[in-house]
């Protein structure tokens, strides 16, 4: 059961949450905003939220074990890729770990902040976004699902099924979900380069994501294993 709390204006729902798990607040706890002013990114980044976009989080269980934070992403990863599809009829991909791509460009974020055996699960969607209200640095490589000419289905209703989604697939899994979020990936098979804190630690292909979605990228004839960080593909970001 999802208890969903809506704002007008948060700086960041994730913050608002983590705040309330601190203060016993339970699973399904959820928080949605129209406009974050101090959205969070993954690696410490700022994630910019202009009214348009949708911005929730929702709390839900963390099994232990020490790849559960990563597996949590990916499978919010898939919820919000099913739900995009079940709601917009629209196709997404995912880059490794969890940019939702559509249109060729970033349309979606994830990031996931774990409190004592609960993991806070943001998402941030550029829905309707005005491109134009985005930073310019970000505004280049990001995509809206709507443009200003089209007409969206009703934002609550896409909430209301992106929280139900997510909710159900962290809680429970699926046996599907591992196998779509391999399939989904835009980097097998890609030449790509390995960033860590934004400089090129290294170059080789993306060969497999395993099941603890960790991605195997082969460099010099060695298969580097990375669970955080960043890949960017060749030539194309
Ligand atoms: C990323 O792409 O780096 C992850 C971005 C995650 C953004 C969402 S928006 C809702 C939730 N609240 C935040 O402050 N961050 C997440």
């Amino acid at each position: 059961m999802i208890d969903l709390h809506e704002y007008d204006t948060l700086d960041s729902t994730n913050r608002l949450l983590l705040d309330m798990a601190k203060e016993g607040a339970p699973v399904g706890t959820a928080v949605w905003a129209h406009e974050q002013t101090g959205g969070r990114g993954r690696l410490g980044r700022s994630f910019s939220s202009p009214k348009g976009g949708i911005y929730v989080s929702i709390l839900v269980p963390l099994n232990s074990g020490s790849d559960s934070g990563i597996r949590i992403t990916a499978m919010a990863g898939v919820a919000t890729m099913r739900t995009v599809f079940q709601v917009c009829n629209k196709k997404c991909a995912i880059k490794w770990v969890n940019d939702l791509i559509y249109d060729g460009r970033k349309v979606c974020g994830i990031l996931a902040q774990g409190y004592s055996g609960k993991a806070v699960v943001g998402i941030g969607i550029n829905y309707r976004t005005d491109l134009s209200s985005l930073p310019e640095d970000v505004r280049t490589t990001a995509s809206v699902l709507y443009g200003p000419e089209e007409e969206a289905p009703d934002e609550r209703s896409f909430v209301e099924s992106l929280l139900n989604n997510v909710y159900d697939l962290c809680t429970k899994g699926d046996e599907n979900w591992l196998d779509e979020y391999k399939a989904s990936s835009t980097i097998l098979g890609k030449e790509v380069l390995i960033l860590q804190a934004g400089s090129v630690v290294g170059e080789g292909v993306a060969v497999r994501i395993d099941d603890d979605c960790h991605l195997h990228v082969a460099v010099d004839g060695k298969e580097m294993i990375l669970s955080t960080g960043e890949v960017s593909i060749r030539n194309r970001e």
